[in-house]
């Protein structure tokens, strides 16, 4: 059985940092109140020439290092995104051309913070049915783009930021003893959109728009809809919550995250935590967090990391791999 093997990781954050005392000056919020209801203590924001395609380049080109790889080996890019340089050609052409490939293909997936989760299942479907042998998976977002900065309901939680992983067909037995993606579980409904949008885009407003949320309700549905994925990647698998090596859930909030784990019973010292200092970076949130956990030697050669995000739609899914 082909499996889809994580060669390589990396990530680019803004060189801005944006900590919670600054916000103090935008809004009437406060360090106490955003630490209290999120666990954020900062977050990148990207400068005035940067991008989310240049700091998904950054992160491509640190992934390609790990992995030993050029660009000349990759067949397929995907970039999870809902914060583009441009409404088209897509971004992930973009760092295709930023990093002088020009050959295979390249293309944007669009699923809010579950896009990473979306475009590793994508890619492993990509590799699995053998269309592709080696894939750029990146998430690259800019949210301070679409962020009404006079909103503190929404303004304080996200940030900037970009992750990667290279993806690479190898044989296994079809065991879970196989290193790769042994599991995904992708989800939306499209009912709960009013709960998490952008109020504008091309076909609507002719404009880019602004983030809205309903912070209350989507608490509300997060923990239901994330542990619903990852029993499901339990049932598929036969694994269970004891068997995980590293929990990499998106990085919306602490109290979420929190709450995920203590329902599934996954112990504490097993949840791989960036949102103090990244943030809500949407699709880039998982990457810069399995970026953070591999490069200080947490995540090894042959442990269950297990991925879930939940997001604007709503969607939401999980990957259970062996990395
Ligand atoms: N600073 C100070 N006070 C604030 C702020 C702020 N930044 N924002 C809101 N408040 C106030 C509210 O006005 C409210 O005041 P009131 O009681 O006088 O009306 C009070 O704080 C409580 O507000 P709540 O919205 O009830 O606060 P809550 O505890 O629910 O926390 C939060 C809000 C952090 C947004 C939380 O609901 C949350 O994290 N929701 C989920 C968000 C999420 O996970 N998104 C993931 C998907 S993101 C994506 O897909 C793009």
């Amino acid at each position: 059985m082909i499996r889809s093997v994580v060669r390589g990781f990396g990530a680019h954050l803004p060189e801005k940092v944006m900590r919670n005392r600054d916000l103090e000056g935008v809004v009437e919020t406060s360090d106490e109140w955003i630490i209290q209801r999120t666990g954020i203590r900062q977050r990148y924001i990207a400068g005035e020439h940067e991008t989310t395609a240049s700091l998904g380049e950054m992160a491509a080109r640190a992934a390609l290092d790990r992995a030993g790889m050029t660009p000349g080996d990759i067949d397929l890019i995907i970039c999870a995104t809902s914060t583009p340089d441009n409404t088209f050609p897509a971004t992930a052409v973009n760092i295709q051309n930023r990093l002088g490939m020009h050959h295979g293909a390249a293309f944007d997936l669009q699923a809010v913070c579950s896009g990473f989760v979306f475009a590793v299942t994508t890619a492993d479907s990509y590799i699995k049915s053998g269309l592709a042998k080696r894939v750029l998976v990146i998430g690259a977002e800019t949210f301070s783009r679409i962020l009404d900065w006079t909103d503190r309901t929404t303004c304080v939680l996200f940030g900037d930021g970009a992750g990667a992983i290279v993806l690479e067909a190898e044989e296994g037995e079809g065991t879970i003893a196989d290193r790769g993606v042994l599991s995904a579980h992708l989800r939306s409904d499209g009912a709960h959109r009013e709960k998490l949008y952008v109020d504008g885009g091309p076909s609507t407003t002719g404009t880019v728009g602004y983030l809205r949320m309903e912070g209350r309700e989507v608490f509300k549905h997060a923990v239901g809809m994330i542990t619903d994925v990852i029993e499901a990647a339990y049932d598929a698998t036969g694994l269970g919550s004891d068997d995980i090596d590293w929990f990499v859930p998106h990085q919306a909030n602490r109290r979420i995250i929190d709450a995920s784990a203590r329902k599934l019973g996954i112990a504490d010292q097993k949840v791989v935590i960036t949102v103090d200092i990244h943030g809500n970076t949407s699709a880039a949130s998982i990457p810069l967090a399995l970026n953070e956990a591999a490069a200080d030697g947490r995540i090894k050669t042959g442990d269950l990391v297990l991925l879930e995000a939940m997001g604007g739609g709503f969607t939401w899914g999980s990957v259970l791999l062996r990395w």
